[in-house]
């Protein structure tokens, strides 16, 4: 029998007294975060509102001190034929470039891929990454994304409409599921 290593990580939703761990985990990223994500230490209240039919935040969270090693927006989420949705990503000082990020990120997949009501029951995932982001196009690709093409003009980040390379995974190409991952942290 293969055993699962320990997962450093668990993920849920953001919460309204996650508002000072958020803030202090951007402001502490702001240069890491800077060139390619808007930084807004002050957005949670706001990301809070939005939470709907469209949108599912998920923050990571890092199992031995509950430190926020990142977030993940379930963005542009899609039903009927397409159960389509887009993954936006942060990972935050100090816990960046340590591996958990891609952990969490799993965690995330294998919920949008889940049925509900524990799931999302999402066919679909994209990653869309400017193609000077090195560290994000390595997270696409170590998760198993594949390269779907490229979009001109995409996403309107730091002041200008920015290229975007396009990565998906429908949940064929998924082979984890949820119950190996996260037991006991629901
Ligand atoms: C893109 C981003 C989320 C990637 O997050 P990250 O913090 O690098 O994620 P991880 O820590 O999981 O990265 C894995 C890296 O840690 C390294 N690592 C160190 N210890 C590790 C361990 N025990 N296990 C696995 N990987 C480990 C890996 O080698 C890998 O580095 P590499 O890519 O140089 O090989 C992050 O760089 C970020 O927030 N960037 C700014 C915002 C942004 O670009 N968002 C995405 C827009 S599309």
């Amino acid at each position: 029998m293969s055993t699962m290593p320990a997962m450093r990580v668990y993920v849920r939703p953001p919460r309204p007294d996650d508002e000072r761990m958020y803030s202090e985990a951007v402001v502490r990223s702001a240069d890491h975060l800077t060139p390619w994500n808007p930084v807004e230490p002050d957005g949670l209240p706001d990301l809070l509102r939005r939470q709907g039919p469209g949108l599912r935040t998920f923050m990571v969270i890092n199992s031995e001190d509950e430190g926020l090693v990142g977030k993940v927006n379930v963005a542009n989420i899609v039903r009927a034929r397409f159960r389509s949705a887009s993954l936006g990503y942060d990972s935050y000082l100090p816990y960046a470039g340590t591996g958990r990020m891609s952990e969490g990120m799993r965690l995330v997949v294998d919920r949008c891929f889940a049925p509900g009501p524990e799931g999302l029951g999402l066919h679909r995932l994209e990653i869309n990454v400017q193609p000077e982001n090195h560290r994000s196009l390595a997270m696409a690709k170590r998760l198993g994304f594949r390269h779907e093409g490229f979009s001109p003009r995409m996403l309107f980040i730091n002041s200008a409409w920015r290229d975007h390379e396009r990565f998906a995974l429908t949940a064929e190409e998924w082979p984890t599921p949820l119950e190996g991952r996260q037991a006991q942290h629901g």
